[in-house]
């Protein structure tokens, strides 16, 4: 019987290079080292008088943001037009999905503008690769959040704000604290630190807010925080996600800052040189106290820094990407 090859990765191309960026889900150490060593080098060009390298010139990026945000949004314009591309942004919460047209409508709308790239933020998990799956060839998706699943590029910001402040992953304790359930940033991360090599990865939250099948991802959970932070390099506190959350998940806030808060006192349990990070928004008094987000080991502004830098990595090297796989396709094409 002739033996069938197997479905290409959809967010890679033949040679194995960047063509979307969809999820942290079965990318190689080497390749997530190559963003992080591509966005090391980006992040000098923010240091510049002059923030701009040509590598997009001529390029259209369109951000279509289904869900509110702030950070994101605005780091993913400011990387397109750090790589000089042309950048559009939509919101489309507030038009025509709100008047009943389908994500398939949208997307054909869109390529019709002939953008080249899109970064997509969407509710439903599995939006991005719906979008990726049916985008016209040649066409990059990149995710900026998709419901719980996957935020590939706050995960490797999160990365490279790690490696900057604490070198190799392999000697490191990381904790991930908070409502795990709901968030597509610890799935990214703790994909992202397996791959790696973190060899200390710890889960922390309430049991109404861990998810099931988390020994998937090979770490430890607690569900006391003074034992789960005892001697981790990092912590990284995650946003109480209420606008996710059906039913009573939680007593309140109140109690759940009382266990869960990482207050001063919770974080002298660390490392002594242990970094503080969150995604951002940040509730203060919810699941961070002032005092610490504020505080000397807080790297939550320079997350936002590293964000641009990764997300020009990330759109510089989808895009070679997939000009690579377009010489690829007229090649074999030729030879036919
Ligand atoms: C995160 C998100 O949207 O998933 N925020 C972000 O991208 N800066 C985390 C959050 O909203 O809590």
């Amino acid at each position: 019987m002739p033996m069938t090859a197997a479905k290409p990765p959809l967010q890679l191309n033949d040679q194995g290079q960047l063509r979307h960026f969809l999820s942290l889900d079965g990318l190689s150490r080497d390749l997530l080292n190559e963003i992080l060593d591509t966005a090391d080098s980006f992040l000098e060009v923010g240091a510049r008088a002059v923030k701009k390298v040509p590598l997009l010139r001529g390029k259209t990026v369109c951000n279509v943001f289904f869900e509110n945000s702030t950070r994101t949004r605005t780091t993913f314009e400011l990387a397109a037009k750090r790589l000089s591309a042309d950048v559009i942004t939509l919101n489309v919460s507030t038009s025509s999905t709100s008047k009943g047209e389908t994500l398939t409508d949208t997307l054909r709308n869109l390529e019709a503008m002939a953008a080249d790239m899109f970064v997509v933020r969407h509710g439903d998990s599995g939006a991005a690769h719906f979008i990726a799956e049916h985008v016209c060839p040649g066409v990059a998706i990149i995710n900026g959040g998709d419901g719980r699943h996957a935020h590939p590029t706050q995960g490797m910001l999160d990365m490279l704000t790690i490696r900057r402040h604490k070198g190799d992953f392999d000697k490191l304790s990381v904790a991930i604290v908070g409502d795990i359930l709901h968030s597509r940033v610890a799935r990214s991360n703790m994909l992202a630190l397996k791959t790696l090599g973190c060899p200390d990865i710890r889960v922390i939250g309430p049991r109404t807010l861990l998810p099931v099948g988390l020994e998937q991802y090979g770490v430890q959970v607690f569900t006391d925080m003074d034992q789960g932070l005892a001697g981790v390099d990092v912590v990284i506190m995650l946003r109480l996600q209420r606008e996710r959350m059906q039913g009573g998940l939680l007593p309140s806030e109140g109690e759940f800052f009382r266990l869960y808060g990482l207050t001063p006192q919770r974080l002298a349990l660390a490392h002594p040189e242990a970094i503080v990070m969150h995604p951002g928004p940040i509730n203060r008094g919810v699941e961070i106290d002032s005092a610490v987000a504020d505080g000397s080991q807080s790297v939550i502004l320079n997350q936002v820094t590293y964000g641009i830098a990764i997300r020009m990595a990330v759109l510089s090297m989808a895009m070679s990407g997939q000009t690579a796989q377009r010489q690829t396709n007229s090649e074999s094409e030729e030879q036919a």
